[in-house]
């Protein structure tokens, strides 16, 4: 079982404008995976305070993976991946890079994700697009690979195992 934190980055949904659906949706996907969502928050297209919360949640070490929804678009005040990245000390371009091949199969919108994924401390931070069916989808591509992913960042000793099982030889 895992530990997510959710943040949900709108200025529409910051001010009331419009109502957070995305958040729900990746909830009840996390938990119909066993796994358990500890906090969630929503913060305005503003670089300072993304990256202020990303960094504070990594560094509570509360959580295994900290997703965000929305601002990875190209919008002019989408600055989630910049903000992730400023949070990061490592990135995992892999976790984006099989989100984007995955994605194009369904539209080829997924070609205007500037979404980034890297971890800060002992914890995973993973971008999502905003909608509640993009992130969705997004969540269920990486899913599978979050167990292990995250035993290995926090070395546990049977994390190999895993990672043997699924080898083709
Ligand atoms: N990925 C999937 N799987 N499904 C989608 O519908 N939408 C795309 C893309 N990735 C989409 C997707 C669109 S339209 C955009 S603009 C980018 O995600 C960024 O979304 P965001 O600006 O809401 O973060």
């Amino acid at each position: 079982m895992l530990t997510f934190a959710i943040l949900t980055i709108s200025d529409r949904a910051f001010s009331g404008v419009r109502a957070d659906l995305s958040c729900p949706a990746l909830v009840q996907a996390i938990e119909a995976d066993s796994h358990r969502v500890r906090i969630s928050a929503v913060a305005p297209d503003e670089f300072e305070q993304i990256r202020s919360i990303l960094c504070e949640w990594c560094d509570s070490d509360l959580f295994d993976v900290v997703l965000t929804t929305g601002g990875t678009g190209f919008a002019p005040r989408d600055v989630t991946p910049e903000a992730t990245l400023a949070a990061i000390d490592r990135s995992t371009p892999g976790i984006v890079e099989a989100i984007r091949a995955e994605s194009l199969k369904i539209t080829p919108h997924a070609m205007l994700s500037r979404a980034a994924a890297g971890i800060r401390k002992n914890t995973l931070i993973i971008n999502l697009p905003g909608s509640p069916k993009a992130a969705l989808e997004n969540y269920k591509i990486i899913a599978p690979v979050l167990e292990h992913a995250v035993a290995v960042l926090k070395s546990k000793p049977d994390a190999e195992t895993g990672h043997d099982a699924h080898k083709s030889h």
